[in-house]
């Protein structure tokens, strides 16, 4: 009898511990996560506000053909380089217009803004169409302004 409670006793201990340190592995893994779910936040592109940006002088000329390139594929469909509005507004002179911080955040986290600013809100009253989230990271949305920049006549 004595010795079967100490197996018993010895079991239970044993379970106890296993499912504690399952726990804390998996409390480990949540607070430690692994490098593909690290980088997830980053390829997600909304609910990072952005809150400055740097302008260069003169203009990085990669950036403005890496951000042509982005508009051909991305936003041509309804974005023209003139004032004539296609679905959204004509992009010429919007840089005068807006600050570059907002239209980074215009482009990362177009959800957002539209949900806030009132600026893209009267944007959407006239247009009626939202903009949809087309993906696009922080580098490329800084190209993208890089070409704006080129397309409003900076150098
Ligand atoms: C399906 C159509 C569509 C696509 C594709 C699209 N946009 Fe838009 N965009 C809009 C609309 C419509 C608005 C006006 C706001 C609204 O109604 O949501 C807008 C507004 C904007 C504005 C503000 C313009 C201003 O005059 O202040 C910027 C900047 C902008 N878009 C950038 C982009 C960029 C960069 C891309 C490509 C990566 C892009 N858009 C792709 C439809 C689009």
């Amino acid at each position: 009898m004595f010795s079967k409670n100490a197996l018993l006793t010895v079991l239970l201990g044993l379970s106890i511990a296993s499912c504690t340190s399952k726990k804390e592995a998996e409390e480990a893994a949540k607070n430690s996560p692994t490098p593909s779910e690290a980088a997830a936040p980053q390829a997600e592109v909304h609910g990072a506000e952005l809150k400055s940006v740097e302008l260069t002088n003169p203009l990085n000329k990669e950036w403005v053909s890496a951000g042509k390139g982005i508009y051909d594929t991305k936003c041509l469909a309804c974005h023209k380089l003139t004032d004539e509005k296609l679905v959204g507004p004509g992009w010429s002179g919007v840089t005068k217009k807006r600050e570059a911080v907002w239209i980074m955040n215009m482009i990362t986290n177009v959800e957002m803004m539209l949900e806030k600013d009132d600026e893209a809100q009267k944007l959407l009253e006239q247009c009626l169409v939202r903009m949809p989230n087309q993906n696009v990271t922080q580098d490329d949305a800084r190209k993208i302004l890089e070409f704006m920049r080129s397309n409003d006549g900076e150098k």
